[in-house]
């Protein structure tokens, strides 16, 4: 999401006359855009603001701006607390940037973190930052209003509000004409997408469908899917489009019911269990991802056991496993004690990444011997040799080069894998 965001600030500052340089040393202006989900997101921030202050040193016009969740959560406490920083945007205020950044070259400070109900930048089309020409992203909402117990996205990125469909299909087609061949959609909630100004209402099906309409070989993908919000009726427009993604980010985040009532994920085990098995069944080839969150207010040996149990019979493809970090503002940090001791989270953790571990191998053993149709992306980062792309379940395959070109589609037949990628050769055309 904050990658798709710098590509919108990249367009208004594009549009307002600055370019992007590739060293600091050519740099007037070093923009950072910050994620305040876990303590230690931050704190890489801060360090990295630190470290720029040597080369302020020799730099004298140099200025730093931070960007996004962290300026949000922060606003001009940050400039006091880190006095190198100038600025201070929140993820609502980007089209206030040139105006800001005018600010700072006068020589003032500023601060602009008002969020909005409206905004979605859906008249900007975003400068590709670093990108392949291939794979992009498009964000189709903002904003959470879950108000899951842990989570400070609903304060940082202020209430969910959805883009104008015809906006997110204009800027696919565009992509597909400048030879991208993949789109992910963005949300925090892509479920409980919904444009109500048309006279017929879009809901998130429908508009995965006007998506996978732009052309049959642009693929596309979304995250992030809200388990209580994941309806068999998508499930259904999936298994519609064979170039809809069979890959499905579902995150858990725990396995007990009690840690899921406390964390107000508003489902149970049985629910979550429900929905792995309409994926399995309108879309057997389906692969599943999840999010979990080990050592969160009063967590059990048994609660930590029961998501233990629930890995083991999901069997996910990949997992984003973290340690609860208490965020100040949250439901939870202002009535739920952060209790469970860190070398507990740190062991819970790491027994989690274990078995996580061991079913990914078990899971890409069971691939081999399997053809998958591949887009093409570039070459393997361990020899000039052979190229990587991905299967439409987002695993990544490495094979060797021979005739395959970037950013097209080619059958590769998988011979061997690791836990994290599966190596293969390219078969006859
Ligand atoms: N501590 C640890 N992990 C968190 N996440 C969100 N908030 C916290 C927190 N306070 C995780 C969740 C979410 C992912 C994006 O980050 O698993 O799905
Ligand atoms: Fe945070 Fe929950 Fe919203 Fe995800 S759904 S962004 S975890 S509040």
């Amino acid at each position: 999401m904050n990658f798709a965001d710098s590509e919108v600030v990249g367009a208004i500052l594009t549009e307002a006359g600055y370019t992007l340089c590739s060293t600091l040393e050519e740099a007037d202006f070093v923009l950072i855009n910050t994620c305040a989900i876990r303590d230690n997101a931050e704190q890489r921030v801060r360090h990295r603001v630190r470290e720029l202050r040597a080369q302020q040193n020799r730099q004298r016009t140099l200025r730093i701006g931070i960007l996004g969740c962290m300026a949000e959560r922060l606003q001009s406490r940050l400039m006091v607390e880190e006095d190198n920083v100038s600025l201070v945007c929140g993820p609502d205020a980007y089209r206030r940037l040139p105006a800001l950044l005018r600010q700072v070259r006068e020589g003032q400070q500023a601060s602009e973190v008002e969020l909005s109900t409206t905004e979605t930048y859906a008249d900007i089309e975003p400068v590709r930052l670093g990108s392949n020409g291939i794979s992009a992203y498009i964000s189709i909402m903002r904003g959470c209003q879950n108000y899951c117990s842990y989570c400070v996205v609903p304060y940082t990125r202020g209430r969910e509000r959805s883009r104008d469909p015809h906006t997110i299909v204009d800027e696919a087609r565009t992509l597909y004409e400048r030879g991208y061949r993949e789109v992910t959609l963005l949300g925090q909630n892509v479920n409980s997408y919904r444009w109500s100004a048309d006279s017929v209402p879009t809901g998130f099906p429908d508009l995965m469908e006007m998506v996978a309409d732009v052309a049959p070989d642009l693929r596309v993908r979304f995250a992030t899917s809200h388990p209580k919000d994941l309806s068999d009726e998508l499930l259904q427009a999936m298994a519609a489009h064979p170039n809809i993604c069979r890959c499905i980010h579902l995150p858990v985040q725990s396995g007990s019911d009690c840690m899921l009532k406390l964390m107000n994920r508003k489902y149970t085990v049985g629910w979550y269990l429900d929905r792995v098995e309409a994926i399995r069944h309108y879309l057997p080839d389906c692969s599943i991802t999840t999010d979990v969150i080990a050592g969160f207010s009063s967590e059990t040996e048994e609660d930590h056991q029961a998501t233990l149990e629930l890995f083991r019979r999901v069997r996910y493809d990949y997992a984003y496993m973290f340690k609860y970090s208490e965020r100040e503002g949250t439901y939870a940090s202002r009535h739920l004690a952060d209790d469970v001791p860190d070398d507990v989270k740190t062991r819970r953790l790491n027994e989690i990444i274990a078995l996580q571990g061991q079913i990914a191998l078990e899971n890409n053993r069971l691939e081999v011997g399997r053809e998958y149709e591949v887009l093409v992306e570039g070459e393997s980062h361990r020899s000039k040799e052979r190229l990587f792309g991905r299967n439409s379940q987002n695993k990544v395959l490495v094979f060797d080069r021979g005739d395959a070109v970037p950013g097209t589609y080619r059958r590769v037949l998988v011979t061997d894998c690791t836990a994290a990628t599966l190596l293969g050769q390219l078969t006859a055309e």
